[in-house]
């Protein structure tokens, strides 16, 4: 498969600042500026880019779309499937959460981020994933132990905001924490290196709240290929998808209730995830493929299993995901975010769309998306596009309460079924490095 029009080393060197590197973001100049135009722009009621008689008459009620926006996302929850702020608290912090309110603006504080709770009450945010990341460079040293100190500072910064936060594990916990006014907080594993090729160390995660996994970072696992292999044909790929284990890790979830995330991994791990798995699946912050032809985005033939698999699509803002070569010569733009969502909405239906934004876990952003506080001006867009309410509804986070209501049910059924709790363990000689490995046996 060709790389259309990019490099290997662009695309990967593209993905390296999804985060993490300590690419220290140096835009606060840009940031101020268009923040300072945002804000003009607010007081006149319009958006960036946006006629000011569209956004002042469209609505029979006189109010501009942002109050409509506004007003759908306060009585429906938005539910974001990733947001890195975890990794932000181990970056600038060591994880000490203490050290850190997150009741105060933390601009100017931490190097520029993109969370804190002033800014999640503006932005009308519902309910959130919060990513347990940790790098791929730990694989085979102490990824579990840092994963699970990353959900440790998850669990310590929800419970030390009980005002704003409510740590949650159920679609119906999601709602309810809403409903009392509370940012219902989840905990997403990034990356299936994180659980050591161990359905045990799984079991573990979901029992301290874990409630996806993305089956791989941006590396392969033992049994996983991760969206890199994309760059190879399929056949030079290391397993093609998911190994047989790749697959009963699958199963274990299914088993679990965890829900399995597809971003960050290889179009053919979709393919076989999609077609082992039992319950819907999601990605938890991916764009699409065939408006920013970037391997972490998803092609159009995968949304179609997609949505037969009934799952979801939650897109991200990474403007490197949103805005490819060769229209990449300006920045990209919110307008052009709302083209990704418009275009799984086209092919496949409002059902299997949602957002995925990875605040936090990204050094750059669309102009009129910087930080969480401006998902609102998503919506107001969408509606300027001719977006119904229902269907805003299921973007925000309808679809997602739908995917997890959903695998729950497959849990539940695979309980009644008298499935047991898989127990198979990796081949061992199968792994490229043992240097951790305790052999006393
Ligand atoms: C975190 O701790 C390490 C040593 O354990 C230290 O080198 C580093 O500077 C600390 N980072 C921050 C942000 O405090
Ligand atoms: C466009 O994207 C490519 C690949 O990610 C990158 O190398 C290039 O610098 C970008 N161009 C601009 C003008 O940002
Ligand atoms: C995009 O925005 C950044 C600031 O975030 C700026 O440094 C850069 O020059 C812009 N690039 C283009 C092509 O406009």
């Amino acid at each position: 498969m060709g790389v259309q029009g990019k490099s290997a080393s662009t695309q990967r060197l593209a993905d390296q600042t999804e985060f993490r590197g300590n690419g220290k973001i140096n835009r606060k100049v840009a940031i101020g500026a268009v923040a300072g135009l945002a804000v003009l722009a607010t007081v006149l009621g319009v958006a960036i880019g946006v006629p000011l008689s569209k956004r002042q008459a469209d609505n029979t009620d006189g109010s501009t779309s942002l109050q409509r926006a506004r007003d759908i996302l306060s009585n429906n929850p938005l539910i974001d499937g990733h947001n890195d702020l975890p990794w932000q608290y181990k970056k600038q912090a060591n994880n000490s959460v203490e050290s850190i309110d997150l009741e105060q603006s933390l601009k100017g504080i931490w190097s520029p981020t993109h969370t804190d709770i002033p800014r999640l009450r503006e932005g009308r945010v519902g309910a959130q994933f919060w990513a347990a990341y940790v790098p791929c460079d730990s694989q085979y040293k102490d990824a579990v132990r840092l994963s699970f100190e990353q959900c440790d500072t998850v669990r310590r910064f929800v419970k030390k905001f009980p005002d704003t936060f409510q740590f949650v594990t159920s679609a119906q916990e999601i709602e309810d924490a809403f409903a009392a006014g509370k940012i219902g907080s989840m905990i997403g594993l990034e990356g299936g290196h994180s659980i050591d090729s161990s359905l045990a160390t799984l079991r573990m995660f979901y029992d301290v709240g874990v409630r996806y996994m993305t089956v791989t970072h941006s590396c392969n696992t033992p049994w996983a290929d991760n969206w890199l292999e994309d760059e190879k044909p399929l056949a030079e790929q290391e397993f093609g998808g998911l190994s047989a284990f790749g697959e009963l890790v699958i199963l274990e979830m299914n088993r679990l209730g965890m829900l399995v995330d597809l971003s960050h991994v290889s179009k053919a791990t979709m393919e076989d995830a999609l077609r082992v798995t039992k319950a819907p699946v999601i990605y938890s912050h991916t764009s699409a493929y065939t408006i920013c032809n970037h391997y972490r985005n998803v092609q159009d033939d995968v949304l179609q299993l997609t949505k037969e698999n009934n799952g979801v699509v939650m897109v991200n803002f990474y403007d490197k995901y949103i805005n490819c070569p060769p229209g990449n010569t300006t920045n990209a733009t919110l307008s052009q975010v709302a083209d990704h969502i418009d275009h799984i909405k086209d092919l496949i239906g409002a059902d299997y769309v949602g957002i995925g934004a990875d605040y936090d876990g990204v050094a750059t952003l669309p102009q009129g998306l910087e930080d969480v506080s401006t998902y609102p001006e998503m919506f107001a867009e969408l509606i300027d596009r001719g977006w119904t309410d229902e269907d805003l509804i299921k973007l925000a986070g309808g679809n997602l309460l739908r995917v997890f209501r959903a695998a729950e049910e497959v849990s539940k059924q695979m309980a009644a079924d008298g499935v047991p709790p898989y127990e198979e363990l990796i081949d061992e000689s199968t792994l490229k490095n043992k240097s951790c490995r305790w052999e006393g046996y």
